[in-house]
C-alpha cells in the first residue's frame, strides 16, 4: 500500500496502548498504590489495518469497548496511535492537525462541540469565521441542512437547553459547515427518536451521494446500518474481525433469511438445491438459502415446482445476528486466553 491519495483512509496495524495504574487490594491498599505504583499496559487497539475509499459510508461495528471511538480518535488526530501508520486524506491526523482540521469535520455523540452558552445559530457563524467558510458556501450549506435536519425551529436556544436530538443535528451540521471531504460520526444517532433518525439518514445519504463526502460512522443500531451502510467494518477487543457487507456478514456467521412456504395439498418431499430445509410439515415448509443461492432463488424454485399458494421471506434479525457475532468472538477469545 502506498499512502494512498486515491483512498480516503489508509491505516496500517494501528494500535493505542493505554498506560494503566494498576490497584493494590487488600490492606492499607491505597498506601501500598502510593508508595509501590505499578502500571499495566492495555493495548485497546490492536494492529488495526483498514483502507476506506472516497464517497463511501462505512460502519464501525462492535461491542461496547471494542475499540471503536479510540480508533476514531486516531483517525481524527485527537489521539496519538502507539504505533502504526494512519493517513487520513493523505494526512497523517495527528501531524498536520491544521490542516486536518480543516478537510474532516467530527462528532462524537456524547460530547458537544459547540459553545454550551451559545445558540447553535451563533455557534455556526463563529465555525464560519474560524474556517474562512465562503460566504456563499455557508448560506447554501446552512439551508441545506435546514431544509432535511429543521434545524432553525430550535436554533435560536442555547446549546445547554436543547434536547439530546436536537443538540446532535445542529453538531452534525457543526461538523459539516466547513464542506469537509471526510466526517467521522461517532454514535450521531444516540437519543434520536424514530423520526428524525430517519432524517438523519436521508441527510448523510445525501452527503455522500450528492456532496461526496465520505462518512465513516459508528452506531449499535443495525437498523441503520442496513439501511445506510454498504460496508462494515467490525471490530472486536481492538481488532478488525470483519471488513465486507452485511450480505457477506451474515452468510459467514450463518444468519440466513428464511423462505417460509405454503402449499395447496400436502407436499410428501421438499427439496431445492443450494438449501437447508428447516422444517416441513406436509403443508409447510420452512427453509434456509445456503451459499450463493438468494431467497428470491428459492422463492422461484419453489413457485416453479411445487403448488405454492404463500410464499414469504423471512430476513436475519440483524440485532440476533450480532448477538451471535459478539458471543463467538468472545468465546474464541477466552478459548485461546485458555491456551496461552
Ligand atoms: N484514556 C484511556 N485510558 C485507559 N483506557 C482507556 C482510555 N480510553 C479508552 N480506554 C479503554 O479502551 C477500551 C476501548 O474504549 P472505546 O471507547 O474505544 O470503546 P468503544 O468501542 O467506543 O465502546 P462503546 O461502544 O461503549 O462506545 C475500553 O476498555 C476503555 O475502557
Ligand atoms: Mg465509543
Amino acid at each position: 500500500m502506498s499512502t494512498a491519495d486515491d483512498d480516503a483512509i489508509v491505516a496500517r496495524e494501528l494500535t493505542k496502548t493505554f498506560v494503566v495504574a494498576r490497584k493494590h487490594t487488600g490492606r492499607f491498599a491505597g498506601l501500598r498504590s502510593l508508595l509501590d505504583p505499578v502500571s499495566d499496559k492495555v493495548t485497546v487497539v490492536d494492529r488495526l489495518t483498514m483502507r476506506v475509499g472516497r464517497g463511501e459510508l462505512v460502519a464501525l461495528l462492535g461491542p461496547n469497548g471494542a475499540g471503536k471511538s479510540t480508533s476514531i480518535k486516531m483517525l481524527t488526530g485527537i489521539l496519538t496511535p502507539t504505533s502504526g501508520e494512519v493517513y487520513v486524506d493523505g494526512r497523517v491526523p495527528h501531524k498536520d492537525r491544521t490542516s486536518n482540521a480543516r478537510s474532516i469535520g467530527a462528532v462524537f455523540g456524547q460530547k458537544t462541540q459547540l459553545w454550551w452558552d451559545l445558540p447553535a445559530r451563533q455557534s455556526f457563524a463563529l465555525l464560519r469565521d474560524i474556517f474562512d467558510v465562503p460566504q456563499a458556501l455557508y448560506d447554501r450549506q446552512i439551508a441545506d441542512f435546514d431544509s432535511i435536519l429543521q434545524l432553525s425551529e430550535f436554533w435560536h436556544t442555547p446549546v445547554r437547553n436543547l434536547s439530546l436530538g436536537q443538540r446532535v443535528r445542529c453538531e452534525m451540521a457543526a461538523a459539516m459547515l466547513h464542506d469537509p471531504r471526510i466526517v467521522f460520526l461517532d454514535e450521531p444517532t444516540i437519543g434520536m427518536d424514530v423520526v428524525v433518525k430517519e432524517q438523519t439518514r436521508e441527510f448523510l445519504r445525501a452527503q455522500v451521494q450528492e456532496r461526496g463526502r465520505t462518512i465513516v460512522l459508528t452506531t449499535h443500531d443495525m437498523t441503520e446500518v442496513a439501511r445506510l451502510c454498504e460496508r462494515v467494518l467490525l471490530i472486536n477487543r481492538g481488532r478488525l474481525m470483519f471488513d465486507g457487507t452485511l450480505t457477506q456478514l451474515k452468510a459467514e456467521h450463518g444468519g440466513t433469511s428464511h423462505v417460509n412456504v405454503t402449499f395447496a395439498e400436502p407436499v410428501n418431499a421438499v427439496s431445492v438445491p443450494g438449501t437447508r430445509l428447516v422444517s416441513h410439515d406436509g403443508m409447510r415448509a420452512v427453509l434456509a438459502p445456503e451459499g450463493a443461492t438468494t431467497p428470491e432463488d428459492v422463492v422461484r424454485a419453489l413457485i416453479s415446482h411445487y403448488p405454492v399458494v404463500n410464499v414469504g421471506v423471512e430476513e436475519t434479525n440483524l440485532e440476533d445476528l450480532m448477538r451471535d457475532v459478539y458471543l463467538a468472538q468472545l468465546d474464541a477469545a477466552s478459548a485461546a486466553s485458555h491456551l496461552a
